[in-house]
């Protein structure tokens, strides 16, 4: 049995549809009436992180994981997952962190928190594999709406590089640690091919959708405020912290590890576009 947790979410929904056909699949999610996939040998068990009891529940049974947590606030709910799948007899954790972990100097909140549920997975005693994603490509999908209405994309940073990666290629790794041996212990750094910046995500969704596109920079003011109605101030400020690093181009390093896993390339930004085109239109 392989537990997913995250399904709702964009790499633990892409690692639970690849994982419905191969073998007993269960889902952990606080809303199950959300996860929108079912398959013969895959169960939906309701089960919040912050509610020790469903996680303990949720485990039995469980050989590997897959583990999503989202909220730096709370360090417990990596504690306690870690806690449920070793009591329960979990063999094999496969946790989802963030690229930054592995720079030296990184260190806002988000980044300190990942870099700490590291160190309490490896230092757990069970097999362990950590995944290290760049940006997902799919982020650009906030931009959707007023590409849509106005033709603009708007960002607080249009130069620097960023090696993003695609969710999906982040998803088939999570699969192979899950389902194939040999991935014990080992931190996969996860990027797409190439470091594009937003002004040339831009040029190429502008391509894709056959009509031009126009770049406005938002201000740090503006670009916080637009944080600060999404999240809460300790995440705005490790957001704006991260954006800052970027400038450096501390974003652009392209790692192979994809391809060494999976045996193909990663996904470009422009074919990952052309797929998710009428979602821009
Ligand atoms: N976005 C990026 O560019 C990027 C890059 C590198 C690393 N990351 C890391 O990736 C992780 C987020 O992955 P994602 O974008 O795939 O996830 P996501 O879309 O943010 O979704 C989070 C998932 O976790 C579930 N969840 C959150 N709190 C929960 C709780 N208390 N109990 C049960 N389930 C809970 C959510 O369920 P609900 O639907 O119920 O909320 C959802 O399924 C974060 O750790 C982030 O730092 C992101």
């Amino acid at each position: 049995m392989i537990l997913v947790t995250g399904a709702t979410g964009t790499v633990g929904g892409r690692v639970a549809r690849r994982l419905l056909d191969r073998g007993p699949l269960r889902v952990l999610a606080r809303r199950p009436e959300r996860v929108a996939f079912a398959g013969p040998s895959a169960e939906v068990v309701p089960g919040d992180y912050g509610d020790r009891a469903s996680l303990d529940a949720a485990m039995v049974g469980v050989r590997a994981a897959f583990l999503v947590t989202n909220d730096p606030q709370r360090p417990q709910e990596d504690a306690d997952l870690l806690d449920a799948a070793r009591a329960a007899g979990v063999r094999r954790v496969v946790k989802l962190s963030a690229h930054a972990v592995g720079q030296p100097g990184a260190d806002d909140l988000i980044t300190d928190w990942h870099r700490a549920n590291e160190d309490r997975l490896r230092a757990c005693g069970l097999d362990w594999t950590i995944l290290r994603p760049r940006a997902f490509m799919t982020n650009t999908l906030s931009w959707a709406s007023s590409i849509r209405t106005e033709g603009v994309v708007r960002a607080f940073d249009g130069e620097s590089p960023n090696a993003c990666v695609d969710p999906d290629d982040i998803a088939e790794v999570a699969c192979r640690a899950l389902t194939e041996p040999g991935h014990e212990g080992r931190v996969y750094s996860l990027t797409g091919p190439e470091a594009l910046t937003v002004r040339e995500q831009t040029d190429q969704l502008g391509e894709m959708l056959g009509r031009s596109l126009r770049f406005e920079r938002l201000t740090a003011d503006q670009f916080r405020a637009g944080l600060r109605r999404r999240y809460p101030e300790p995440v705005v400020e490790a957001l704006m912290a991260s954006a800052e690093r970027g400038r450096s181009g501390s974003k652009a390093q392209v790692d192979p590890t994809v391809r060494e896993v999976t045996g193909r390339p990663p996904k470009n930004f422009r074919a990952w576009a052309a797929e998710n085109a009428e979602r821009f239109n």
